[in-house]
């Protein structure tokens, strides 16, 4: 049996081409496969303030004015680390990820917890984990020199943590006109789907 961690990012709710990626996969998995999953969108993490920075960075004391943003990001983080794959819904907003999604990431990204520095560099902390992305985007492109920058951008994060098992699924030219954007979305569903079996 796995745990499944689900990150959707979409502002688009049901019409969201990364979220029907996502529940392509849901739908595709074995059952007992426990799933946590998390919409940034109906639940969008704070972004990070100079109040919550005081609370959510590796100093952080206990308690006090800052417990709430410690307790949410003990939670999120919680979450990685209960997960087998983590999966991610991502659509490209101006040719990077949604900012709910960031603010998520700089909730994971702790020194000392799930990455740390030692002599050698920086090492992610959190191991022998998978992740997919289920990539949206409107346009089409080559990329080619990290553009656009949302994938490459999730990868690092990720790899950062130590998360380097990555497979992209992509669905894209979706303002092509409504047969491109079909074929894309089905095509990609019927990827991302054989993933989960
Ligand atoms: C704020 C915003 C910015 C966008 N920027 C881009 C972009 O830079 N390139 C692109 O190809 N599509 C862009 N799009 C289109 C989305 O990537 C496309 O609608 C995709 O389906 C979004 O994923 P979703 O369906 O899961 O919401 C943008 C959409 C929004 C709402």
């Amino acid at each position: 049996m796995s745990n499944i961690l689900v990150i959707r990012s979409s502002a688009n709710g049901a019409a969201s081409v990364s979220n029907t990626l996502v529940d392509a996969y849901l739908a595709a998995l074995p059952e007992g496969t426990t799933v946590v999953d998390r919409n940034l969108d109906t639940h969008p993490i704070p972004h990070v303030t100079q109040q919550s920075l005081a609370g959510i960075g590796r100093q952080a004391p206990e308690g006090g004015a800052f417990a709430e943003a410690r307790v949410l990001q003990d939670e999120l983080i919680a979450e990685v680390f209960a997960a087998d794959t983590i999966v991610i819904g991502l659509p490209l907003y101006n040719f990077g990820l949604p900012s709910t999604l960031k603010a998520w990431f700089d909730y994971v990204l702790r020194a000392g917890t799930t990455f740390q520095y030692s002599a050698e560099g920086p090492e992610g902390l959190v191991k022998g984990k998978k992740a997919i992305i289920a990539h949206a985007r409107a346009g089409k492109y080559e990329d080619v020199n990290g553009f656009p920058f949302a994938v490459p951008h999730v990868k690092a994060m990720l790899g950062f943590a130590g998360v380097t098992d990555v497979t992209v699924v992509t669905a894209e030219g979706l303002a092509f006109g409504p047969e491109v954007a079909a074929e894309a979305v089905k095509t990609a569903s019927e990827t991302i789907a054989a993933l989960a079996r």
